[in-house]
């Protein structure tokens, strides 16, 4: 089990995390989010790796490297989340157990956004826990990796 890599990937705008309503996402910076998570995945000895565009096309290429570096994966890919069905084939490609993320509870603000396009590819869905949605995340994918 050791070792098992996880790619944690956010996407668009999630690097503006700082500047964004804290009521939906807390007020940390997105480093200070991945430097819990790795907490998290070191705790579980799981070896994250973190990765954030704003660039469509990068996300999905980080996808198609996925399949060869990456054991398992956790998604956050903010807008995208509701409508790219560029990421979701490019999730298809990964072909790897994944988990999908969002900070707020997207299923309880504005109608679109309770709309996911890469849910039904993905073992797992958390959000509305903040940061702790990760955690909830990593312990999914480490279940799924067994
Ligand atoms: C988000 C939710 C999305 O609707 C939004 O566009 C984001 C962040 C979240 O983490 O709650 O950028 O994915």
């Amino acid at each position: 089990m050791k070792g098992r890599r996880v790619a944690v990937m956010h996407g668009v705008n999630l690097d503006q995390l700082a500047f964004r309503p804290a009521d939906h996402y807390g007020s940390g910076t997105l480093t200070e989010l991945e430097v819990r998570v790795k907490r998290f995945a070191t705790d579980l000895d799981l070896d994250p790796t973190f990765f954030q565009t704003n660039h469509e096309g990068e996300f999905c290429e980080a996808l198609h490297e996925a399949r060869e570096r990456s054991d398992a994966l956790i998604l956050n890919p903010g807008a995208w989340t509701h409508y790219s069905w560029a990421i979701r084939d490019a999730l298809e490609i990964a072909g790897k157990p994944a988990v999908e993320v969002h900070l707020s509870a997207v299923d309880q603000r504005e109608e679109w956004r309770r709309v996911s396009v890469i849910r039904e590819l993905c073992i797992g869905s958390v959000s509305g826990k903040g940061i702790d949605g990760y955690r909830e995340a990593l312990e999914m994918l480490k279940e799924a990796l067994q």
